[in-house]
């Protein structure tokens, strides 16, 4: 399914890219002085430079990585219309903590905010995958985990809680 998806998407920015430089190729040219043509050629180039480099820098930290040990608390997440399952509902205070996130039947959003209402981190919930997302509560209380993808009627009851403790 997936690749399917990628061909098709690779075939319609080929097509994009083959009208474009049809376009581009079949247009007149208004008269342009040198000096302007020069100075525009430069600034697209240090935009597309520009678009580069901030596009690497700003997803070098995704997929984000999950260190897992041996010791690693785990907390099953299973979603479903409309409620939350969490197989561990004490977790640790200040140690990395791995949610494993999926869902009965359509796409969900786990969303877990601490008392003030704050989204603390979230991660999409979707059936036939397991999304992981680690977090390490630093501040002992209670949690609530709410749906931040729209998914149906009660979409808005999609509400549970855990609390964090410390050892
Ligand atoms: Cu589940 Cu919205």
């Amino acid at each position: 399914m997936q690749m399917t998806v990628l061909a098709i998407s690779v075939g319609l920015m080929a097509l994009i890219s083959f009208v474009f430089i049809a376009a581009i190729r079949s247009g007149g040219r208004a008269p342009v002085a040198k000096n302007i043509e020069r100075r525009r050629s430069g600034l697209i180039l240090a935009m597309l430079v520009a678009g580069i480099v901030i596009t690497i820098a700003s997803l070098r930290p995704w997929p984000q990585a999950v260190a897992m040990t041996a010791d690693t608390p785990t907390v099953n997440v299973t979603g479903g219309q409309w409620y939350w399952e969490i197989d561990t509902t004490e977790l640790p205070l200040g140690i990395p903590v791995v949610f494993n996130a999926h869902t009965v039947d359509v796409t969900h959003g786990f969303g877990v905010m601490d008392d003030t209402g704050k989204l603390l981190f979230q991660v999409q919930a979707m059936p036939g995958y397991v999304n992981q997302v680690q977090y390490a509560f630093d501040e002992p209380g209670n949690y609530n985990v709410v749906c931040l993808e729209y998914c149906g009627l009660a979409h808005h009851d999609m509400i549970t809680e855990f609390t964090v403790t410390a050892n």
